[in-house]
């Protein structure tokens, strides 16, 4: 959430900040700005709205400078505007980016007030601004007045400051908000993600809680919260440096769904062999730590918690340990109970939700076994802080709208249902048929996704609805669930997912012929069930769209339209369903013309509570 990017160069560093919003704007796109020092002096742009409004304004009036700062908002104290955007600046001396909220800023606000600050926004940041430049009067270096300002600040920060009177320096500070440095020859950069800095750096250490760096342009000083100088290694990303583009798609959530043939055999290969899954795909001390594992609690949010909640089915089925699941923002605020011999597991695409995190570390405390985290990005703050984790290898997701992590997501989950259920007495010949399904994953991806055509077509009819529902049943319901989270969430349509079972029990007194239903039927052993349900809303003149299984005996008629999907295995019908699911959601909004990458009011990466 925000995007941040700073350099200290000898070039001018107006293209390198600008490339690295462009990089990052899907962490927030409600405004974007750009501070440089050029000759003593501080000059800024800022504009409302994406990047590209800013780059116009900046090919207009061009901004050169060999220290700067950027920022892409995502607003969360006061509206999006221009006086909201950042960099903020104090007294025309200091400017700076942020990323996360300042619990105490209205305390701030007035304590600067009374020193005679005027503030020009209405921004929690502002006071960084001021604070630094008044910490300037009474420490000697910006170093000491940034680590003097981080110690009256309360919530969540990640922090760049400059100061045109010392124009070849910034200095950061992370407290809750990731911040990685990346190192250049001659040439140091800071940002919120690695994803900005991919064109001018490989080489990259992140911040842990606490550190407050010093960056010029051949040193990087980093000291912990403490004060004490310490080393943050630096090491080369493995991530390709052109994962920003859209290659051939129109956008980055199409490109993403037909990446998931790819992503899934990435994430499975190496970690299979003969017939069995191999427990170090969940980290060096896999094998010990998910020994004797009878309970399992799995904390995730949004789309991550569907596939957690999906993950319930299965490991109560097959692994036979008892799993409870929970949105992390729910959890973290509530006491609850530890069982023995408890896993717990968090599942993240980015590693860095707020809540999530926030929920791992109170979980430390509560007496699990172990934690392992189910995430996407090599270094986050979960993959850092857990015991163990199994990385995905989706490759990087920039569609705001989740996808191929979702999926993905599933797969590492059916793995650990395998390697817990061997541990606790499932058949070699259940692990081998969980195997071979999975190792017919990208294949039948593949072929389910060429299902789009039709699915296109089907679109047209949802142009028009305002409100649609989700029916499924067992593992099916979460899949219902997110695919009518895929639809809210571009589409902006009213959706509900509902498990097929309770529509009697309220949700039926919906149903009309403007009500268009979406069912996902597998052949499956609630098949027949499932049935019932669609009769159910026949009957009420409901007009259905149902995804089954070839075999599964469903006929077209004027008030049901049949999309035959591919027949798979049982093990991984959830992610084949949920591909349909993904393409609706991305025609609907196509016809929609909604921004269907960036959709409003939201972000990727969601670092703050
Ligand atoms: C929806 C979506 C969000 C995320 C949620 C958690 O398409 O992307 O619901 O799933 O914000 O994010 P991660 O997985 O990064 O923790």
């Amino acid at each position: 959430m925000c995007g941040i990017v700073g350099a200290v160069a000898q070039r001018d560093v107006t293209e390198i900040l600008l490339e690295g919003l462009k990089r990052l704007e899907y962490r927030g796109y409600d405004s974007a700005g750009v501070a440089v020092i050029h000759q003593g002096e501080l000059q800024r742009t800022r504009r409302v709205g994406k990047v590209q409004e800013l780059v116009n304004a900046l090919d207009e009036q061009p901004l050169p400078g060999g220290t700067g700062i950027a920022h892409t908002r995502w607003a969360t104290h006061g509206e999006p505007s221009e006086r909201n955007a950042h960099p903020h600046q104090s007294a025309g001396d200091i400017a700076v980016v942020h990323n996360g909220i300042i619990e105490n800023h209205a305390e701030l606000r007035e304590q600067l007030q009374a020193l005679g600050y005027q503030f020009e926004s209405d921004t929690d940041t502002e006071v960084i601004g001021h604070l630094v430049h008044h910490e300037l009067k009474s420490n000697n270096s910006l170093l000491a007045a940034v680590q003097a300002t981080v110690k009256q600040l309360e919530g969540a920060y990640g922090t760049v400051v400059i100061d045109r009177r010392d124009s070849e320096r910034m200095v950061v500070a992370r407290s809750g908000s990731p911040l990685v440095v990346g190192f250049g020859l001659g040439e140091n950069f800071v940002a919120s993600d690695i994803m900005a800095l991919l064109p001018v750096t490989r080489k990259f250490a992140y911040l842990e809680e606490g550190d407050v760096a010093e960056i010029t342009r051949r040193s990087v000083s980093i000291f912990d919260a403490a004060g004490n100088a310490v080393t943050r290694e630096a090491k080369e990303t493995e991530v390709s440096h052109d994962t920003g583009d859209k290659g051939e798609y129109r956008h980055y959530m199409l490109k993403e769904i037909h990446e998931q043939p790819l992503a899934l055999a990435r994430t499975l290969d190496q970690r299979i062999s003969s017939g069995k899954v191999i427990a170090d795909a969940f980290g060096d001390n896999a094998e010990a730590l998910l020994k004797d594992i009878r309970h399992v609690q799995i904390i995730a949010c949004g789309t991550s918690y569907h596939a957690a909640m999906t993950a319930r089915y299965w490991l109560e089925q097959w692994a036979g340990v008892s799993c409870n699941v929970e949105i992390a923002s729910e959890f973290r605020y509530r006491k609850s109970f530890t069982f023995p011999n408890s896993l717990l597991v968090t599942i993240s695409q980015s590693g860095e939700t707020a809540d999530t995190l926030a929920a791992l570390r109170l979980a430390k405390e509560m007496g699990y076994k172990a934690s392992l985290t189910i995430c996407n990005v090599p270094g986050s703050s979960l993959v850092r802080e857990s015991d163990m984790a199994y990385m995905m290898k989706a490759g990087a997701e920039i569609g705001v709208a989740s996808t191929k992590a979702f999926t993905v997501q599933l797969a590492g989950l059916l793995m650990l249902t395998a390697v817990i259920g061997r541990n606790n007495g499932m058949g070699s010949d259940v692990e081998a048929a969980m195997v071979h399904s999975l190792q017919s994953l990208p294949a039948k991806v593949e072929q389910t996704l060429a299902l789009d055509e039709a699915i296109a077509a089907l679109a047209e009819d949802f142009a028009d609805k305002s409100h649609a529902l989700f029916l499924g049943r067992g593992e099916q319901y979460p899949i219902a669930m997110e695919g009518a989270l895929k639809l809210k969430e571009i589409s902006y349509i009213h959706a509900e997912a509902y498990a097929s079972g309770e529509l009697k029990h309220g949700p039926l007194a919906l149903i009309d012929a403007d009500m268009p239903v979406i069912v996902v039927a597998p052949n499956n052993e609630l098949l027949e069930k499932l049935k019932s349900n669609v009769e159910e809303v026949r009957a009420r003149g409901g007009l259905m769209y149902v995804f089954a299984d070839v075999d599964a005996k469903f006929r077209s008629d004027d008030t049901m339209k049949v999309i035959p999907v591919p027949h798979c295995d049982e093990f991984i019908a959830p992610i084949i369903y949920t591909l349909p699911l993904q393409l609706l959601s991305y025609h609907v909004a196509l016809i929609k013309g909604t921004d269907v990458d960036q959709p409003r009011n939201l972000a990727k990466s969601v670092t703050v509570e």
